[in-house]
């Protein structure tokens, strides 16, 4: 039997920490529990003392998991673990993570601490976290740049006092992966009571060797990896999830261990953490980018034609890719588009399918062709978790402008009886489309990012907007898809301000 290696997700904390996001508590619950249906072992719902949002959130998905545990992130110090523990005490399976910097560059120029203070605060943190959960675990942060016999020290002082779990983190992901591996050996060799406690790693991406780096500590012993969907996470981000889960599971000949986590989940997981936290992914992406799965050049689709495995050494059903070749048209019913969205993962409320519904048979009016896999998953992204939504988009017009005339738009927004028209002038189309929406809804936005994509190939490709935008201090995304540029730009804009809290 193949040893176990534990999938501790730091989606919602490290990647929450990633520049430009963030997640409501809403947006969260929907994370963690897509998360549990993945498999992950751990979810390290937050850091709770940040925040009364952070806490608040990490309180609500505490309560809501059923079976994985739940985790909260606390600094050294009574304050934080007392919060932490407050937030996860109702967590079926509750986890208090306490970490405090061990390197000497932290020491000196941060916590302008001694060491023997540092030895103490691990010892009063750990015990104070123990006193309230029977799961700790300890993090000696910047541990790749600490002085090797005090990070012993600090560990086995981590685990006298009741740690679980030691978490070795490359904070700055300064390690390489020989380095790394020579650490995890060190510590199995030189941490007295190191056998009893679970032996965990935590791997950032500067250098792009988070995940070689995590590899590595699997080969020397560790058996829990923290990773986060699409490697989000501060800076560089993180140990990407979905690709040490399928290096672990496509190089099971040489690694010899396994995780609990379903594979067939991973686009889906992907795909709802792209659309929530505005982050697309990468189209070379490793496992779930774009082209992850495409063959381009002549001599490798002649040999996947012939034979898959000539060229290809997972299969896209792995990861819960479904055949995109099924297509609907504008002849298709209802019943047919409720199918194919429920075979790619999207369970729709009622009345978030009927908008959709409409959307796409508007959209194969338009194109005139049949809607692919992708076109009819961008729709459905757009109308996810739009259920009571107000505000739609019912008209407009836009000129691009000429030598005296800059851009202008006119737009039309209805919410049941109500019918609002504005017009706007902007450096460009699109920029005048949103500063109508803008006026039109009397709310103040400012655009934090914009990214376009075709779904497909070709001329008639249908284009896919994402939009983030800051209200009053709090983050929305919104998604919209066309033919048309302005219109999807537009749509997502709109899509973005609904979902401002009123
Ligand atoms: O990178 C890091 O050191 C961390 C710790 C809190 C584990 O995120
Ligand atoms: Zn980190």
């Amino acid at each position: 039997m193949p040893e176990r290696v534990f999938i501790f997700d730091t989606t919602l904390r490290d990647g929450e920490q990633s520049p430009g996001i963030s997640l409501g508590t809403r947006e969260k619950l929907e994370i963690a529990e897509q998360l549990e249906k993945l498999g992950v072992d751990v979810i390290e719902a937050g850091f709770p003392a940040t925040s009364k949002g952070d806490f608040e959130a990490v309180r609500r998905i505490a309560e809501r998991i059923k079976e994985t545990t739940v985790c909260a992130l606390a600094r050294a110090g009574a304050s934080d673990i007392d919060s932490a523990w407050d937030a996860i005490k109702d967590a079926k399976s509750p986890l208090i993570h306490t970490f405090l910097s061990t390197s000497d560059i932290h020491l000196e120029y941060q916590l302008k601490k001694s060491r023997e203070e540092i030895i103490e605060m691990t010892s009063d943190s750990v015990k104070r976290a123990k006193g309230y959960c029977k799961d700790v675990e300890f993090s000696p942060m910047d541990a790749t740049r600490s002085e090797p016999e005090f990070l012993f020290r600090v560990l086995e002082v981590a685990i006298q006092n009741g740690a679980t779990v030691l978490n070795i983190p490359d904070t700055v992901g300064y390690a390489v992966p020989e380095d790394f591996a020579e650490l995890i050996e060190a510590i199995f060799e030189n941490v007295g009571g190191i056998e009893n406690v679970m032996l965990s790693v935590h791997c950032h991406n500067d250098l792009g060797l988070a995940v070689a780096n995590s590899l590595a500590a699997i080969q020397k012993g560790a058996r829990q990896v923290e990773c986060a969907v699409n490697g989000l996470g501060e800076r560089a981000g993180n140990t990407s999830l979905e690709e040490i889960v399928m290096a672990i599971k496509v190089r099971a000949d040489r690694l010899g261990v396994e995780t609990g986590v379903n594979s067939k989940e991973i686009n889906r997981t992907s795909r709802l953490v792209s659309l929530l936290t505005g982050y697309p992914v990468q189209p070379n992406k490793a496992i779930v980018g774009r082209n992850a799965f495409a063959h381009e050049s002549g001599i490798h689709q002649d040999g996947v034609l012939k034979e898959k495995s000539t060229y290809e050494i997972m299969r896209a059903h792995d990861i819960g890719l479904v055949d995109s070749d099924i297509v609907l048209g504008k002849h298709s019913g209802r019943h047919a588009f409720r199918e194919q969205l429920e075979r790619l993962g999207y369970y729709l409320g009622e009345e978030e399918l009927n908008e959709a519904f409409k959307r796409f048979k508007e959209l194969a009016d338009k194109k005139g062709t049949s809607l692919s896999g992708g076109d009819i998953e961008a729709i459905a992204l757009e109308y996810m978790r739009t259920e009571g939504q107000q505000w739609k988009l019912t008209g407009y017009e836009v000129h691009s402008g000429g030598k005296d005339a800059p851009p202008s738009a006119t737009v039309t927004l209805e919410r049941e009886e109500e019918r609002r028209t504005e017009r706007a002038i902007g450096d460009g189309m699109v920029d005048a489309t949103c500063k109508a929406i803008r006026q039109a809804l009397g709310i103040d936005a400012e655009l934090i990012s914009f990214t376009v994509e075709a779904i497909t190939e070709g001329l008639d490709s249908l284009g896919d907007v994402t939009i983030q935008l800051d209200v009053g201090g709090k983050r929305v995304v919104g998604r919209g898809v066309s033919t048309d540029i302005v219109e999807a730009s537009a749509r997502a804009y709109l899509n973005a301000l609904n979902k401002v809290p009123r």
